[in-house]
This record gives C-alpha cells, structure tokens and sequence, in this order.
C-alpha cells in the first residue's frame, strides 16, 4: 500500500526547496567568511547565525516531506557565487537570495493550491510569513547602511554598524522557535 500523502510533482518541488535552503545557508556562510575577512566581525556573525536558520528551513521542509511519507532526496549544492565587492554590495545580493526564495516559495503556495494539496498549501505558509520578515531584515541593513553613509560611508560610521550588527538581538533562535500554532 502506498502511504505517500504527496504528489510528485509536489514531493519534487519540496525536494527543491530543501536543496535551495541548503543553497541559502551555502551563500551566506561565504557571505559570512568574507565579510570576517574584511574586519567585520559582527557583520560575519549576522551571516554565521543566519546560515544556522537556512539549514533550519531545510530540515523543516525534511521533515514535511516524511511526515507526508514522501521521499527526501538529498542533493549536491551550488558553489557559492563570487564574494561581493564590498557591504553595499553585499546587502544588495542578500536582499535579491531571500526574494529569488520567496518566489520559490510562492511556486509551492501555487502547485499546493492547483493541486489541492492543503496539507502542503498550510505547511507554506509558514514560510511566505518568514520570508516577509526575512525581506524586512535585509531591508533593514541596507537602510542602516545608508544612513551610515552607503557607497560613502566612512570607517567610522561602518565600524558602529559592525558593532551595532555584532549587538543586534540574534533573531535566529526566533524563527527557530517558530511553528505552525506559534508563527512568531
Ligand atoms: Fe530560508
Ligand atoms: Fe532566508
């Protein structure tokens, strides 16, 4: 008797998510390492702990996929890109990874609803909700970067935003703590 709960089509584009988090969690643990490099410390620490919640949005869609008695298919990942140019650059790259993510998101909203699959349809939710408060977070940094000068800023003002990243609240464990009943 077959006990899978999904589709193909929708354990396939599952299986697709799951490698794109591990992907996210790839790019921004280089993001991470370069900007150490640089001599931001807090900034690379901000990468370092959202690396940790890409890999958790990866064992989430894991998990979703044999709850349902689907199959997880684990794959080989990208090679990160190239580093970036500099912080600008930098914020600019990670604000367009989170909203190439959401429309990967919002492609299994789309083929749960097709195909009527509310159980897959609610389990998304979850993440068009982290997705808005990733994006918000992205959008965040790059307003705090140019108040602190953007392509000008000074050594000064970038070394207190380094210091106010290394400071911020980590919001990683949040997101960790988050589920279905509780999405906060
Ligand atoms: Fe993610
Ligand atoms: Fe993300």
């Amino acid at each position: 008797m077959d006990t899978n709960r999904l589709s193909k089509k929708i354990e396939d584009i599952l299986n697709k998510q799951a490698a794109k988090e591990a992907e996210a969690a790839q790019v921004f643990l280089s993001y991470g390492c370069w900007a150490d490099s640089e001599g931001y410390g807090g900034i690379a620490n901000f990468f370092f702990r959202h690396v940790a919640e890409e890999r958790d949005h990866m064992m989430k869609v894991i998990q979703y996929i044999m709850q349902r008695g689907g199959t997880v298919k684990i794959t080989a990942i990208k090679a990160p890109p190239a580093d970036p140019k500099n912080l600008q650059d930098c914020f600019e790259k990670t604000f367009k990874h989170e909203v190439d993510n959401t429309t990967a998101i919002y492609e299994i909203v789309n083929l749960a609803h097709e195909e009527r699959d509310w159980a897959t349809y609610n389990f998304a939710q979850w993440f068009v909700k982290e997705q808005m408060e990733e994006e918000k977070m992205v959008m965040d940094l790059l307003d705090k970067l140019k108040i602190a000068g953007g392509p000008k800023a000074t050594d000064e003002s970038l070394f207190n935003l380094d210091k106010f990243m290394a400071e911020a609240p980590d919001e990683a464990p949040l997101a960790r703590d988050a589920s279905m009943d509780n999405p906060e």
